[in-house]
């Protein structure tokens, strides 16, 4: 039986045109291949982008044979952007520091690894009119997620970063590894258990909250409700990496009138920054990504509130 179309990634099935794919496990949910089929028709770009699910500790191998096969990029996600960070032969500034790969591509012989998960935060938020300069910024979780982000959320000098944890030694590991680009940007890096939220004036000062954590993918929230009433106010712009649902975090910002918003935007615009470095910085001027992500809420049917 032939494989269904967009898990078609062998390069050599595909002459005449640049091949491309999402390497992740599972993968059959993702996005990315109808992010980037928009982004090549915005622009004109023939290409073809399927999908690729490696075994578990098989990430290198499948991308190995997939670039010498002639495939020109890939997307990383869950679980492999470690996996693509080690075997990537060139990593970008901001790839070295979140620690983590997303995009890959070959050049001249060699694979080249970067990161466009924060800027594409970055970039969502402010579409959606955050301002982030001076901003005080608490961000609930330490993992990789928050590893990816931390750079150019300091890079963009917002008053102060409260990373926020459930264990406080993965916050403070963060923070040591952050706290020099911190100086040298001139923001307050702190960290502060979860549960400790709201014990400190300053608490009461969040003008933007992360949820990085990886329990809206339960159902759950990383704040209890006493802490999400005391620290959540209208004031604030409360967002869920998550995306497709309003989780139970947004939900608690919803009660307290926050703003909130889904991680959908985030996901289009780390796809369009690695686009970019794929086919051209050039092409910035044809690619709306606002607008596929519109389509993608229309077709999720699940409008952010
Ligand atoms: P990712 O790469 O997605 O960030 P990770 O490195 O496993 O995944 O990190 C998951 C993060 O979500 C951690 O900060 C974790 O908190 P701990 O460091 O205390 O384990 C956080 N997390 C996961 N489930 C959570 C929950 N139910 N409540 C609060 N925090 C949670």
């Amino acid at each position: 039986m032939s494989k269904p179309s967009e898990l078609q990634t062998n390069p050599a099935d595909f002459s005449g045109v640049d091949v491309y794919a999402v390497a992740g496990n599972p993968i059959a949910h993702s996005k990315s291949p109808t992010i980037h089929r928009r982004f090549a028709q915005q622009t004109a770009q023939a290409m073809h982008y399927g999908m690729l699910m490696p075994e578990l500790g098989e990430f290198a191998k499948a991308a190995n044979t997939f670039f010498a096969a002639g495939g020109k990029g890939m997307n990383v996600t869950v679980p492999f952007k470690l996996d693509a960070q080690a075997l990537a032969d060139v990593l970008t500034p901001r790839a070295k520091l979140a620690g983590a790969v997303n995009t890959l591509w070959q050049h001249e012989g060699l694979l080249y690894g970067d990161n466009t998960d924060g800027a594409g935060l970055v970039r969502d938020l402010q579409a959606q009119g955050i301002a982030l300069a001076n901003a005080s910024i608490c961000i609930l979780g330490a993992g990789g997620a928050v590893r990816g982000v931390l750079g150019p959320l300091l890079e963009q000098k917002p008053q102060s970063i409260i990373i926020a944890n459930r264990s406080i030694d993965k916050a403070q590991d963060l923070q040591q590894a952050f706290q020099a680009m911190a100086d040298a940007h001139g923001v307050l890096l702190t960290v502060c258990p979860v549960d400790a939220l709201g014990s400190q004036s300053k608490h009461a000062a969040i003008d933007l909250i992360i949820n990085a954590t990886a329990a809206g993918l339960s159902n759950d929230s990383p704040l209890s409700d006493a802490i999400a009433q005391q620290i959540l106010r209208p004031t604030v712009f409360a967002y869920d990496m998550v995306y497709g649902t309003v989780t139970h975090f947004m939900q608690q910002a919803i009660n307290q009138g926050c703003r909130v918003s889904d991680g959908l935007g985030m996901l289009v615009e780390q796809a369009a920054d690695a686009f970019l470095l794929w086919r051209g910085a050039a092409l910035a001027q044809q690619l709306n990504a606002r607008a596929v992500l519109d389509e993608l809420r229309q077709a999720l049917a699940t409008k952010a509130p």
